[in-house]
C-alpha cells in the first residue's frame, strides 16, 4: 500500500508499505524523520504517534484500550485523529492512506 506521509518536519514522502506490516515499522524502516517507537511496537510509549488525515481514521479501525491510555500521554498534543501507528496494520485497504507524523510522538 502507498501511504503518503508528512514527517515531523513538514517534508512529504510516499512510503511502500507491505502487507501485515505495522504502519510503525513502514514508516521506520523508510526512515521518516520524527517515527521513533522506542518501544519497537509494544503500544508502551506513544513515540508512534500520528495523525490520520482525510477520511482516513475510517480505515484504520479502532483505538484499541491499551492505545486509548498511552495516546493520553503522547508528547504531542491528541487529537480526535490522533492513533499509535504500531497497532495500525497495514493491508490494501489502506493503499493511498495520508498521515502526519507527530513530532517527539
Ligand atoms: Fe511504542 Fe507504538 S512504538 S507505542
Amino acid at each position: 500500500a502507498k501511504i503518503y506521509v508528512t514527517d515531523a518536519s513538514g517534508t512529504d514522502q510516499v512510503v511502500d508499505a507491505s502487507n501485515g506490516d505495522s504502519l510503525m515499522n513502514a514508516l521506520l524502516e523508510a526512515g521518516v524523520d520524527g517515527m521513533l517507537a522506542d518501544c519497537g511496537g509494544g503500544c508502551a510509549c506513544a513515540t508512534c504517534h500520528c495523525y490520520i488525515e482525510g477520511d482516513g481514521m475510517s480505515l484504520v479501525g479502532e483505538v484499541n484500550a491499551i492505545e486509548n491510555v498511552m495516546l493520553d500521554s503522547a508528547a504531542s498534543e491528541r487529537r480526535e485523529n490522533s492513533r499509535l501507528s504500531c497497532q495500525i496494520d497495514i493491508s490494501d485497504a489502506l493503499d493511498g492512506l495520508t498521515v502526519t507524523v507527530a513530532e517527539n510522538g
